[in-house]
């Protein structure tokens, strides 16, 4: 029997055979929403359920630093990822206590950083890019269906799911469109290193992705310093922006420009692939919510929304506690690890009426897969919702004569975003 002392919600393994835990978050919603997790192979940390806890961590940055860590993982990963670091402070001469981006940095730098790329994310700019990407996932189905329809399947993690969220960046960011298909292949060569699809002769899954990492770094790195070279103040892009900018008279320096326009292709990236390819299988899974939405196209917002909210693809943030302070009446202590869990608080039932209804029309839904507003709310938001949009509409004329194929393989990558790894679709017999 599930029991609060027995219960684990970070086994990896767990996730890549039952999904997401949502049996252990409703026991902890009901029972423990303020949970001390011990558990082997982890330091403690502070579990957080409930919607209403999530928006008042997320809310008050000052409590809840930003700046130690956002994520909790084993200490083996955590020592990779702290060599990582370390490495890369010591290649471009700063310190590696210095953020690595903006999800560690807390305010005031964190607002005055962030606000330099805002003018690009907001919902007027995307207005700006509707037709365009519109235009792109249509060209993206229509290649994904000739292959379908020349192999007999295909599989919509792979060669549907993964383009769009990659050329979003790229127009973000002002790369040529020349360089598209380079930066997705370098892309798809890092994520998908372990894939002999991505290996050329002789190599291994590490060299694959070290063959593909370097080329993506070098070429992020030219594209910064042509920029730096050419910039006249006036670009509106994201990295021209990054380039012009100022923080308290001072230019950002080029390890800061260079890492920021990395963390835009890993935070947006995996994310939007997975959001997009999770919707198409929950669609899939609803015929009955399939049938409403091609019956009435005007429902792609509320679609969107219920399919950020039902694949919660975001798994985890964590914050630090900064002084003594009490949620629910638990003392939490300063220098403890408080983690929310955005896919229990996108089931609690006090904030989603039927939570575990997938249900298209939802009218509110005011859920945390962007995380759970505040400070660091998800600087690409409305990129991922253009983004779902677009493939949505593109989409949505072939959908219904398709059908899922096998079970589709999802597993948790470091605990922090659900990946899909394969969802095989094929025309209806
Ligand atoms: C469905 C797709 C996406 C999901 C589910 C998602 C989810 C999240 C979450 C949960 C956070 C942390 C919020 C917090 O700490 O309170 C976050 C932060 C962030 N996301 Fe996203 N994201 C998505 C797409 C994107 C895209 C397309 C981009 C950029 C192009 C992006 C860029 C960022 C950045 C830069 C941050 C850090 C913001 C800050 O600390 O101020 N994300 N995202």
């Amino acid at each position: 029997m599930l029991t609060l002392d027995t219960l684990d919600i970070t086994s990896e393994q767990a996730y890549a055979e039952r999904g997401y835990p949502y049996e252990e978050f409703d026991l902890l919603r009901r029972e423990a929403p303020v949970f001390w997790y011990q558990r082997p192979g982890f330091e403690p940390f502070w579990v957080l359920t409930r919607h209403e806890d999530v928006a008042w961590v997320s809310r008050n940055p000052q409590i809840f630093s930003s700046a130690q860590r956002v994520t909790v993982d084993t200490p083996d990963a955590v020592d990779m990822f702290e060599r990582q670091l370390e490495e890369r402070a010591a290649m471009f001469g700063h310190s590696p206590d210095d953020p690595p981006a903006l999800s560690w940095m807390d305010p005031p730098r964190h607002r005055q950083f962030r606000q330099i790329m805002t003018p690009c994310f907001t919902p007027k700019a995307m207005a700006a890019l509707e037709n365009r990407f519109d235009e792109l996932a249509a060209g993206y189905v229509r290649q994904f269906m000739e292959r379908l329809d020349g192999f007999g399947e295909a599989d919509v993690a792979k060669h549907l799911s993964a383009r769009l969220p990659v050329a979003a960046i790229c127009e973000m960011v002002g790369a040529p469109h020349a360089d598209w298909d380079d930066v997705f292949n370098w892309t798809e060569g890092t994520v998908g290193s372990a894939d002999p699809d991505y290996q050329l002769e002789g190599e291994d899954a590490e060299a694959a992705f070290v063959r593909n990492i370097s080329a993506l770094n070098q070429y992020v790195a030219t594209l910064v310093q042509e920029r730096m070279a050419a910039s006249d103040g006036t670009g509106t892009d994201v990295l021209s922006r990054l380039v012009a900018a100022r923080i308290n008279g001072e230019a950002l320096k080029f390890h800061e420009i260079l890492y920021t326009v990395f963390n835009l292709l890993v935070a947006g990236n995996g994310t939007t692939r997975n959001a997009t390819a999770g919707g198409i299988q929950a669609l899939l899974e609803h015929p009955e919510e399939l049938a409403k939405l091609r019956a009435n196209p005007a429902l792609v917002d509320s679609a969107v929304e219920e399919i950020l909210r039902w694949t919660s693809i975001a798994i985890h943030f964590a914050r630090t506690c900064t002084q003594d302070t009490e949620i629910r009446g638990q003392v939490i202590r300063k220098g403890e690890t408080v983690v929310m869990w955005y896919p229990a608080a996108n089931r609690d039932g006090d904030a989603f009426p039927d939570p575990y209804r997938f249900d298209i029309t939802r009218t509110a839904n005011p859920h945390f897969s962007f995380g759970g507003y505040g400070e660091h709310i998800c600087l690409g938001a409305n990129l991922a919702r253009l983004q779902l949009r677009a493939i949505l509409r593109a989409v949505l004329p072939v959908l219904g004569d398709l059908e899922l194929v096998g079970t589709p393989e999802v597993v948790a990558q470091h605990l922090q975003v659900a990946e899909i790894k394969k969802l095989i679709v094929r025309r209806k017999g």
